[in-house]
């Protein structure tokens, strides 16, 4: 079934088809919050006032076109402008293949320059997190990010994310440390080879652990993304034991994905933020949640016979 949920996922007549018609929305919908940047507004409303922080998602990656590049840029800025005005509790988080990295890497840079500056400038500040994506992107990414938060200015508004199957990943924090920036720490979505990525859970969860101690320890503010129960029990213990305060660090998970254990955690007083990703071009994104854990084609049926 995951294997077939992947090569579904990569089927370009089928996300053309999908993503067009309103049916394929209604079924996305458990997953992904609307196609409209005022769909997602509302859902971030909502997860607010249940007490959830959100980060959001406009969905989209590899853009071949400067346009489009500056397209997907505007669109973060009207998001920006948006979570001000309403005053929520959200932030963003970009992809730098949206920002236009395969295109131009200089077009990348100064779309993501000019999203961290209105951030930073925001009262409060706001925050851009820049998502990790496949391995052929991570020295990039890394690098990226360090340089646009070396400016006074910027610190503390531009944040990046580990992905713990990457060999490489103790590196990487070790100089995002150093450096000071917020680090979101995920296990990794892609499918990456054996010379550069950890294949087997058991060895992914055990550098999730070892990573996650070191983030807790370093007195920076960082995000455990993560739906595994198990990391979970771990890190809250600890915390609890190394006396790291609640507020100083939160989980995250994706929208509509154990909404159960995100309002358990949220009732013991520990901090949440949901992913909430939106826009047209969702169909990749929800087929690698459906391979992920095929049981979730149960809620994507339920949308599709809701009446
Ligand atoms: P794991 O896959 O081991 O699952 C543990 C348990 O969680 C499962 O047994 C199940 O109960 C539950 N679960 C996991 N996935 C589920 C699903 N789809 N539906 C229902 N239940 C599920 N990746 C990346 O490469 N770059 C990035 O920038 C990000 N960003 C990011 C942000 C946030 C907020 C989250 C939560 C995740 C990401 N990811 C990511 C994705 C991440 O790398 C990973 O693929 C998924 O989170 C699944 O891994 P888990 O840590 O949940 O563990």
């Amino acid at each position: 079934m995951r294997a077939l949920l992947i090569s579904l996922s990569e089927s370009r007549w089928l996300r053309h088809l999908a993503e067009r018609s309103s049916l394929g929305q209604r079924v996305s919908s458990r997953f992904v919050a609307g196609t409209k940047p005022a769909d997602v507004l509302s859902v971030a409303r909502n997860l607010n006032s249940a007490g959830l922080g959100v980060s959001i998602d406009n969905l989209g990656e590899n853009v071949t076109t400067p346009e489009a590049a500056r397209q997907s840029a505007a669109l973060y800025h009207e998001l920006l402008s948006e979570i001000s005005a309403r005053q929520l509790s959200a932030n963003i988080s970009v992809k730098l293949t949206h920002m236009g990295l395969d295109v131009d890497p200089l077009l990348a840079q100064d779309n993501v320059s000019t999203l961290v500056a209105r951030a930073a400038a925001m009262r409060p500040p706001n925050f851009v997190r820049v998502d990790m994506e496949g391995g052929a992107y991570t020295q990039r990414t890394v690098d990226l990010v360090c340089q646009l938060h070396k400016p006074e200015q910027n610190r503390g508004s531009i944040g990046a994310v580990i992905q713990s199957y990457l060999h490489r990943s103790e590196k990487d924090v070790e100089r995002l440390l150093a450096e000071g920036v917020r680090i979101r720490l995920c296990k990794g979505a892609y499918k990456e080879p054996a010379e550069i990525a950890y294949q087997s859970k058991s060895d992914v969860d055990s550098n999730y652990l070892r990573l996650m101690q070191t983030l807790l320890k370093s007195g920076i503010y960082h995000g455990l993304a993560t739906h595994d129960e198990n990391i979970i029990r771990a890190a809250k213990a600890f915390a609890t034991r190394e006396k790291i305060a609640r507020d100083a660090f939160e989980f995250q998970m994706l929208y509509g994905i154990r909404r159960d254990l995100q309002q358990s955690l949220v009732r013991e007083g520990w901090r949440m933020r949901v992913y909430v990703p939106f826009g047209t071009e969702w169909y990749p994104y929800l087929m690698r949640r459906l391979a992920e854990r095929p049981a979730n084609l149960y809620f994507v049926a339920k949308n599709l016979f809701r009446s």
